[in-house]
């Protein structure tokens, strides 16, 4: 572990010998045979960390706890004011629930490397799923509730799960989300069938069983045997996660077991500052990359007590609940999306309900999922009082790649920035030519090969489409999508994607995908879509449609059923909510939409007319079309 007493000791410390470094980190994971290689850079893309290693990350979470003495301890608190229920468990219940839902899969035909995909509310048998997978040494792929049917079913396609671990239902305010019948039609519409459904029944809704195909969850875990932990190689894949990419097929990202273990037992100390026996707590979901390590593996690594919410920062029921969680739970360090920090200001922008509440247990904030405007930070850290942390990461990378450090002191508040590169990321930006830029000069921020332990090391069974989407572009170099600045002092400064991929509320969405949705309507003969700024959001999509010549129909009909398309093809997630008919698409000579000079428009921000515009006029029709004026 390291010893650092400065942040700039560590960092030195890492680059001096990565390799070393981080064998040193790993001293905190318990393996069942030590590895050969620290790192083996013969395997996959780029290398791949521990190789010759093994373990199981479930014994890694609950077992060796509960054998260390953490049995009476609660591992996971769940809070739900959705149902009006909190139940804590202990690390003995939540390994003698997982021991036996690794039981129930196990009968059901799940071993090692088969995948379990896993969608499901925000329950803690979510959580136990993802353990008990971990447990037989197979791989599991969570999807997002918010996902439709037809996303869900080209998961389902590409992981080609044993079996499908679900719920009847999850909740929304105001609204029951019937899981099984958008599962049922996803099965249907994918080219591979699971043999079994493992069938969480939830009172709000009854899910209707298939015979033969569908268990119930409760009476398959009660009648199973405990199964024990399956060692597995450091390398062999612990789950994949499904992301946005830039085209309407999403990528598979892998992680490993090894390098998962190792790098989030090390980032609660070194980053967030939270050990064994206390209290964390990550608002967000089991379906983002956010809730894998931050809600399950990362806190039950450290021995940690986790909290899950099934509620919303406003409503559930009023701008006070996260405060009376952190209070009534007694956090220590809440993670979670400035989204729902500006959501909290917008309900209660003097912070009254703050005040309600005893919140001596906090020590900080952080927030990652999207950059925090300054505003909102300020107005956080001046409420709470506490240090607050922007840090900026991504499914890929599965763990922080700036962050600021707590174990090393925080460096000052810098609104705006990400932090610092964590030890283990050697990250500069590069000109589109790839080559380094000097400090302060903006760049596509991209990270010296090898990526550190934790990061995917490939997308499911293509490391062909992971060279091409990450490595290609600057040979030696992954290339994070985003573009920002590494300034004098390592202060990095993230500005936003260099292509299609847009953060909602949090959440990644593909503009290409929704392209794709408006792009088959009957009448629609060309479309873009685009992330415009929001208050709350930070972004939302517009669509902009031209129709197909002799379409005559009203325009607000049209939209609507666009509207209506993409939250039955995408799901209710891509928060599609504005579609706009216009006569023509500003695009250059050669016939590319412009793409940056829409968003630009939409965003009120001075839009300079392209050289190779086809012809400007059709930059003064988009600005009537999206209502901000003709310049
Ligand atoms: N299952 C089904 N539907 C879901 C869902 C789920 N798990 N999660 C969200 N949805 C639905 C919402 O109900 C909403 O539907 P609607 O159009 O019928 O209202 C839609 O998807 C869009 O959701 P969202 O963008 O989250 O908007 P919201 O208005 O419901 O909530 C916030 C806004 C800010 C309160 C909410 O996004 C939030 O709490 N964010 C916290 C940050 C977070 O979790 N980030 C994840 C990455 S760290
Ligand atoms: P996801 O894969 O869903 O975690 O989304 C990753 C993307 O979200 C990144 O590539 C960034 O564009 C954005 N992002 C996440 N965290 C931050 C942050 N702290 N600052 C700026 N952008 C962020």
């Amino acid at each position: 572990m390291t010893n650092a007493q400065s942040y700039d000791e560590a960092y030195a410390d890492w680059i001096r010998d990565p390799a070393a470094w981080w064998a040193s980190e790993a001293y905190g994971i318990t393996w069942d045979k030590k590895w050969d290689k620290a790192f083996d850079p013969g395997m996959g893309p780029y290398g791949q960390w521990f190789a010759g290693g093994m373990l199981n990350t479930c014994y890694n979470c609950l077992d060796r706890h509960v054998e260390n003495g953490r049995g009476e301890q609660a591992a996971l608190i769940w809070d739900s004011p959705m149902t009006g229920q909190v139940k804590t468990f202990t690390y003995a219940e939540m390994l003698a629930r997982t021991e036996k839902l690794a039981g129930a899969l196990a009968a059901l035909g799940v071993g090692k490397g088969d995948r379990v995909v896993i969608y499901m509310p925000m329950v803690p048998e979510a959580a136990v799923a993802m353990l008990a997978t971990a447990r037989l040494g197979a791989i599991h792929s969570v999807v997002f509730g918010g996902f439709a049917a037809a996303e869900l079913s080209t998961r389902i396609a590409d992981a080609k799960p044993k079996v499908i671990v679900t719920a009847s239902c999850g909740l929304e305010p105001g609204r029951v989300v019937k899981y099984k019948p958008l599962l049922d039609a996803a099965i249907a519409m994918s080219s591979h069938k699971p043999d079994a459904l493992l069938v969480l029944q939830r009172p709000q809704a009854e899910a209707t069983m298939i015979a033969g195909r569908d268990h119930d969850f409760e009476a398959a875990v009660a009648a199973a045997a405990p199964h024990g932990c399956v060692p597995v190689l450091a390398t062999d894949p612990l789950y994949i996660l499904y992301t946005s990419g830039t085209t309407g097929k999403p990528k598979g990202v892998v992680r490993d077991n090894g390098g998962n273990a190792v790098a989030l037992w090390n980032s609660m100390r070194m980053i967030y500052g939270v050990d064994a026996g206390e209290v964390w707590w990550t608002a967000s979901d089991v379906g983002w990359v956010v809730g894998h390590s931050y809600i399950v593996y990362g806190p039950l690594l450290r021995g940690c007590t986790t909290v899950m919410y099934e509620g919303k920062p406003v409503g559930t029921p009023d701008p006070g609940a996260f405060w009376r969680v952190i209070a009534q739970h007694k956090v220590k360090v809440l993670f979670t999306a400035p989204t729902a920090m500006r959501a909290i200001k917008q309900q209660d922008p003097e912070g009254t309900f703050a005040k309600k509440y005893d919140l001596s247990s906090l020590d900080a904030l952080f927030l990652a999922g999207e950059r925090c405007d300054p505003p909102t930070a300020v107005w956080v850290s001046e409420l709470l009082g506490k240090p607050v942390v922007d840090h900026w990461w991504q499914t890929e990378t599965g763990w922080a790649i700036t962050a600021g450090f707590r174990q090393f002191g925080l460096f000052p508040f810098l609104p705006g920035s990400g932090g610092r590169p964590c030890p283990g990321y050697d990250l500069h930006a590069l000109d589109d030519a790839g080559q380094e830029l000097p400090r302060g000069e903006t760049g596509n921020l991209s990270i010296r090969l090898p990526l550190p332990p934790g990061c995917g090391p490939t997308l499911w069974q293509d490391d062909a489409n992971y060279k091409r989407s990450y490595l290609s572009d600057f040979p030696g170099w992954y290339r994070t999508g985003d573009a920002g600045i590494v300034d004098k002092n390592g202060d990095v400064w993230v500005m936003g994607r260099t292509d299609d991929i847009i953060n909602v509320a949090g959440h990644r969405l593909s503009t290409g995908s929704m392209e794709e949705v408006l792009a088959a309507h009957k009448d629609v003969a060309e479309c873009a879509v685009i992330g415009a700024k929001d208050e709350l959001k930070g972004q939302t999509p517009i669509g902009l449609v031209v129709l197909k010549a002799g379409v005559d129909r009203p325009h607000a009909e049209v939209a609507a059923e666009l509207v209506a398309l993409v939250r039955e093809r995408i799901g209710p997630v891509a928060a599609f909510k504005d579609a706009r008919v216009v006569p023509r698409l500003p695009k250059t000579r050669s016939g590319k939409i412009l793409r940056a000079t829409i968003r630009k428009i939409a965003d009120g921000e001075e839009a300079a007319v392209p050289p190779t515009i086809e012809d400007p006029a059709a930059l003064d029709e988009m600005r009537a079309a999206l209502g901000v004026g003709v310049a």
